[in-house]
C-alpha cells in the first residue's frame, strides 16, 4: 500500500498510525518512542506525573517539563491533546496546556469534545494542524468541524477504550459514515489491536489509524505491569460494563460499581466515584487492579504479548513499510 497520504504528510510522520492520547499513561517515553518509530505519539493529561496538579499554573509547568522530555528523546513530529469545553465555555486547564504547548512551540493538537469555536480559532491562529474527535462522533459534529477548519477528524466506535460513545456505533459503522460526511481525512479507532483491523480500516475509507489500547500493553507506556498483563491475559468477554460510559476487566473496585450500575445509579455518580477514585491512576498506571477501572477496548483477545513500541508499529504498519 501507498506509505504517503493526505494524514502522513500532514503531519509529517512516516507510517499512517498515532498512538491516542490517554489519562495518566502516555508519557515522554512511550509518545517519542513511538514519534521515533514512524507514527505519532500524543501526549495526554498527567503525562509523566503520578498525582494530580495543584491547579492549571502547575498544569502548565508539568506539561512544559514533559515537552521538554520528549524533544530530548525525539526530533520527529508529536502532539498534544487538548479538551474542549463546550462553545461558550472556557477551561483554565485547556487553558494552561494549550498556552504551555503553543509556548514550547507545539504544531499539532488532537482536541476532544466538541467544537469550542474560541478554542479551535486559537489553534488555526497558531498555524497549527488541529486532529478532532467527538467523543460521541456524528456526521453533523463531523461536518460543523470540518467547517471550522479541523485538518483531519477522528471516527470513534463502541469498541473502543477510554470514555465510550454514547450511541453504541461501532467502529465498523462509524467510520465509512463520517468518511462520507466529510471531505477531510479521518482517522479510525476502536478496537485496532493488529493489522487486520488497520486493514479493516483503510478498507472503510480512513486514511490512518488512532490506537489507544494496544499502546498500553507496550514496553514504553508507564502503565504498570500488572495492568499489562492483565491486559495481555484477559479476553473481551471478561469485561463488564461499569457505566454507560465505562468498561472494565472485572476486579473489585469495577464489580463493585457493576453492581451499582445494574442497580440504576445515574451515570453521574458512578462517574464521579471514579473520578473521586483518582480516575485510572492507581488501577492502571499504579496496578492495583482491585482499587479502581481497567479500561480497555473489546479487541484484548488480540493483544497477546507486550511489545516494543516500535514492534507494535512495524507489526500493524506491515503493509505500509517498503522493502
Ligand atoms: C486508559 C485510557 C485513558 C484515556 N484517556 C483519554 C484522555 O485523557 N483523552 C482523550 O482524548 N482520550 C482518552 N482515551 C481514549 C483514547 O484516546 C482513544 O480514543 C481510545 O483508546 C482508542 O480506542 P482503542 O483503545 O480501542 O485503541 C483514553 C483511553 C484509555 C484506554
Amino acid at each position: 500500500m501507498k506509505t504517503e497520504n493526505r494524514v502522513t504528510e500532514m503531519l509529517g510522520i512516516q507510517y499512517p498510525i498515532v498512538q491516542a492520547a490517554m489519562s495518566w499513561l502516555t508519557d515522554a517515553k512511550l509518545v517519542a518512542a513511538v514519534s521515533n518509530a514512524g507514527g505519532m505519539g500524543v501526549m495526554g493529561p498527567h503525562a509523566g506525573y503520578q498525582t494530580r496538579p495543584s491547579g492549571p499554573d502547575e498544569v502548565g509547568q508539568r506539561i512544559r517539563n514533559e515537552i521538554h522530555k520528549i524533544k530530548s528523546l525525539t526530533e520527529k513530529p508529536f502532539a498534544i491533546n487538548l479538551y474542549l469545553p463546550p462553545d461558550g465555555q472556557s477551561d483554565p486547564y485547556s487553558k494552561a496546556t494549550f498556552e504551555a504547548a503553543v509556548a514550547e512551540g507545539v504544531r499539532y493538537f488532537v482536541t476532544v469534545g466538541s467544537v469550542n469555536r474560541a478554542m479551535v480559532k486559537e489553534i488555526k491562529d497558531n498555524d497549527s494542524k488541529w486532529i478532532h474527535r467527538e467523543l460521541t462522533p456524528s456526521p453533523e459534529a463531523a461536518k460543523m468541524a470540518e467547517q471550522h477548519g479541523a485538518d483531519i477528524l477522528i471516527a470513534t466506535g463502541y469498541d473502543e477504550g477510554g470514555t465510550i460513545p454514547q450511541n453504541k456505533i461501532g467502529t465498523f459503522s462509524i467510520v465509512p459514515t463520517i468518511v462520507d460526511a466529510v471531505s477531510i481525512p479521518v482517522m479510525a479507532t476502536g478496537g485496532i489491536n493488529d493489522i487486520r483491523g488497520v486493514r479493516a480500516a483503510f478498507a472503510l475509507g480512513a486514511e490512518a489509524v488512532y490506537l489507544g489500547t494496544r499502546f498500553i500493553a507496550s514496553e514504553e507506556c508507564p502503565a504498570a505491569e500488572a495492568t499489562k498483563q492483565d491486559i495481555v491475559q484477559s479476553k473481551g468477554s471478561d469485561l463488564i460494563m461499569v457505566s454507560s460510559f465505562s468498561r472494565s476487566t472485572p476486579h473489585k473496585f469495577a464489580r463493585e460499581l457493576e453492581a451499582m450500575y445494574r442497580n440504576g445509579e445515574s451515570t453521574e455518580n458512578i462517574e464521579k466515584r471514579i473520578s473521586e477514585n483518582g480516575g485510572v491512576s492507581k488501577s492502571m498506571l499504579h496496578g492495583k487492579l482491585d482499587e479502581g477501572t481497567i479500561t480497555t477496548n473489546t479487541a484484548i483477545d488480540l493483544i497477546t504479548e507486550v511489545k516494543s513500541s516500535k514492534e507494535i508499529i512495524h507489526e500493524l504498519m506491515a503493509d505500509f513499510i517498503k522493502e
